[in-house]
């Protein structure tokens, strides 16, 4: 047992990636996941919400309270990403159906209320665009304040061979979707922990073959189910990025990670810059308010070792 389990909300848009996330939180005793929201991005809201219900569920952790949040970006119109997650956004996955009950308040309000609960305590980790957080953010002007931690996966900092753009060759998705909220979350002053394309797309800690074959062994619902996920995400691209399981990693195993601290910004506005992100390392202030620690690099087989052992362990 973990000295201390520090309790987590996950805002998400279950993606493949985003599911793999999920399931290491579950099967992570150095975390307690105390809320779900959900938000649109690679799919619908709609979509992303069942999906991550029908996940919960599967997995014996239908307890966990489930918000369903933003339909649309805070200013954008939406654009999913179904070509790459397949057209369920989990790749045709074959799931009993969850529960179908989702909270009746609105998942900001309860976003703050997790924060609120235990000021300075709690750590919210978003992998999906950051509409949620943003609407979080301007309802409760004091909540940024109240986290221990955000930590985010999003952008692309060229900070590596790796940093550029995935959605346009300058933007990452997540920031590209609503770079309108990733502005407002940027300057909220929240202790904040970026994971951009810079270390997820380094191949070292991607998923392969022969880790599908490994998962394929084992026998629990957590192997059998990340390894349907890998397989279709293996069945057109020779690795599985782990974009969102490496930002879940941070609240594992920080020295997974080097960092750099600067403060981000992002570029909202339409044209070929939109969602751009970048880090100023220069006239941070005293207190290091309105900085970010930016992902430099990943220890991919490290990672992997832990992400692997989770899975497999019975
Ligand atoms: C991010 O975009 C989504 O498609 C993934 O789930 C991940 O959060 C990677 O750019
Ligand atoms: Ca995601």
């Amino acid at each position: 047992m973990h000295a201390v389990t520090v309790s987590v909300a996950l805002d998400i848009d279950p993606g493949l990636d985003d599911a793999l996330a999920l399931i290491l939180a579950l099967r992570s005793p150095e975390i307690r996941p105390a809320l779900v929201t959900t938000v649109a991005g690679n799919g619908p809201l709609e979509m992303t919400t069942w999906n991550a219900l029908r996940i919960l569920n599967y997995l014996g952790a239908a307890h966990i309270p489930v918000a369903a949040g933003a339909s649309t970006p805070l200013v954008k119109p939406f654009h999913g990403a179904l070509d790459y997650h397949g057209a369920d956004a989990l790749g045709g996955l074959d799931l009993p159906e969850g529960r179908a009950d989702v909270e009746t308040r609105a998942a900001h309000d309860l976003l703050f209320d997790f924060a609120a609960a235990a000021p300075g305590e709690r750590i919210l980790i978003a992998t999906g665009p950051l509409t949620n957080i943003a609407n979080a953010f301007q309802r409760h002007e004091d909540m940024p304040l109240l986290l221990k931690e955000l930590i985010i996966m999003g952008g692309a900092f060229g900070l590596t061979p790796f940093g550029t753009g995935n959605q346009t060759p300058n933007a990452e998705f997540n920031i590209w979707q609503d770079p309108d909220a990733a502005h407002v979350v940027f300057g909220s002053g929240v202790p904040m922990t970026i994971v951009g394309l810079d270390v997820t797309n380094d191949p070292t800690g991607a998923l392969d073959a022969s880790d599908l074959a490994r998962l394929r062994m084992a026998s629990s619902r957590e192997a059998t189910l990340v390894a349907s996920l890998l397989q279709y995400a293996l069945h057109r691209h020779q690795y599985c990025a782990m974009h969102d399981p490496l930002a879940l990693a941070v609240a594992l195993d920080r020295s997974l990670f080097g960092f750099v601290t600067g403060r981000p910004d992002v570029v909202t506005r339409e044209g070929e810059e939109r969602g751009r992100t970048r880090i100023q390392t220069v006239a941070l202030s005293a207190d290091g308010l309105g900085s970010a620690q930016v992902a430099t690099r990943v220890d991919g087989p490290r990672f992997k070792e832990l992400f692997m052992g989770r899975m497999l362990e019975s």
